[in-house]
């Protein structure tokens, strides 16, 4: 049984008169201890799917089952261990980590509220996953703002990982960070990720970050997955052409292939309202079909790509 799976999960946003798909259709399957990132632009919808798995919004239809069962429909004790299973960090730490509480108070707090154990018992948990994510013992008794940005974003996912969730959500955790720091810290999950077998689900509009850590990858477009495959598969054979702008849009990516690196634009408003493809009209391999018709998800050995190419 998966994990996480979503069946046909749908999201819009009202903005003035304008009504944003921003999750449209969304099928996608986390396995227990898969590493699945969702990589896209930004405003492609990814936190709305993020925001969607955690329950802190309400989908306008479809489902989310959670180890095959709805969350919209679990009763008080499952919903419990739903939560307790999610360990969840978020791209700023300062927003997330009480600047009140000292980080012992902060990254205790889960354990008091789901578990009880005594102060001692709670400091041993607290130190084992400190020293697994490289963080000094002394600075439990620190507040976050006498952290540095590293140490802030650490105590966020020690906290996140105290009560061993299942998996762990993060939305551009490691995006403020500079590179040395994210790949320490990502190399420091990919650890505890084989020692728990912790699944987890990352979202990031930089695929250059998750090629080295992520088992498969999902890339959103304007409310649509438009490729998921493994990680392996997506740098090797990207299909769908933003699949490839974005590969392209990596510096040092391809350096022999590549004439220029395309800058990668945003886009506009009037995209998410085409009546077929919404990257027709950035996209170099366009046809007449695509401004008809929406291209569906299609399987392709164990891959799927939303694209009339295929
Ligand atoms: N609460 C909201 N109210 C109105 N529109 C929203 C809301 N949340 C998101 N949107 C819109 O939905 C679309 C998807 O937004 P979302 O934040 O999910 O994108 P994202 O991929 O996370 O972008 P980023 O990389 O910038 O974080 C955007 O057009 C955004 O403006
Ligand atoms: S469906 Fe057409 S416009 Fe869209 S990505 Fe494929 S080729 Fe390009
Ligand atoms: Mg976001």
């Amino acid at each position: 049984m998966s994990l996480i799976k979503t069946k046909s999960l749908c999201k819009t946003f009202k903005i003035r008169k304008l009504t944003i798909p921003a999750v449209e259709n969304l099928e996608i399957q986390i396995e227990q201890s898969d590493f699945f990132a969702l990589v896209g632009e930004s405003g492609s919808g990814k936190s709305t799917v993020i925001r969607l798995l955690l329950k802190l919004i309400t989908p306008d239809s479809g489902e989310i089952l959670f180890k095959g069962k709805n969350i919209w429909n679990l009763e008080k004790d499952d919903l419990k261990t739903f939560y307790k299973s999610i360990g969840v960090v978020f791209q700023d730490p300062y927003a997330s980590l009480n600047p009140r509480l000292k980080v012992f108070s902060i990254v205790e707090e889960p354990l008091r509220i789901h578990e009880k154990l005594s102060k001692e018992e709670a400091e041993l948990k607290i130190k084992k996953i400190f020293s697994e994510l490289g963080l000094d013992e002394d600075l439990i008794n620190r507040y976050p703002h006498q952290l540095s940005g590293g140490q802030r974003q650490r105590v966020a996912i020690a906290r996140a990982l105290i009560l061993n969730p299942d998996i762990l959500m993060a939305d551009e955790p490691l995006s403020a960070l500079d590179i040395s720091l994210q790949s320490s810290i990502l190399n420091q999950l990919i650890e505890i990720r084989k020692k728990r077998n912790l699944s987890i689900f990352l979202i990031t509009h930089d695929l250059n970050v998750v090629r080295a850590v992520s088992n498969r990858i999902g890339v959103m477009h304007l409310g649509r997955i438009v490729e998921e495959a493994s990680t392996e598969e997506i740098f090797k054979n990207p299909l769908h052409p933003y699949t490839s702008l974005l590969l392209r849009s990596i510096p040092g990516f391809h350096r022999k292939s590549r004439k220029k690196i395309p800058k990668l634009t945003t886009e506009t408003k009037n995209a998410w309202f085409l009546k077929g493809c919404r990257f027709y009209t950035r996209c170099d391999k366009r046809m007449p079909i695509c401004n008809e018709n929406v291209p569906q998800l299609k399987n392709m050995n164990g891959r799927k790509v939303r694209c009339f190419l295929y």
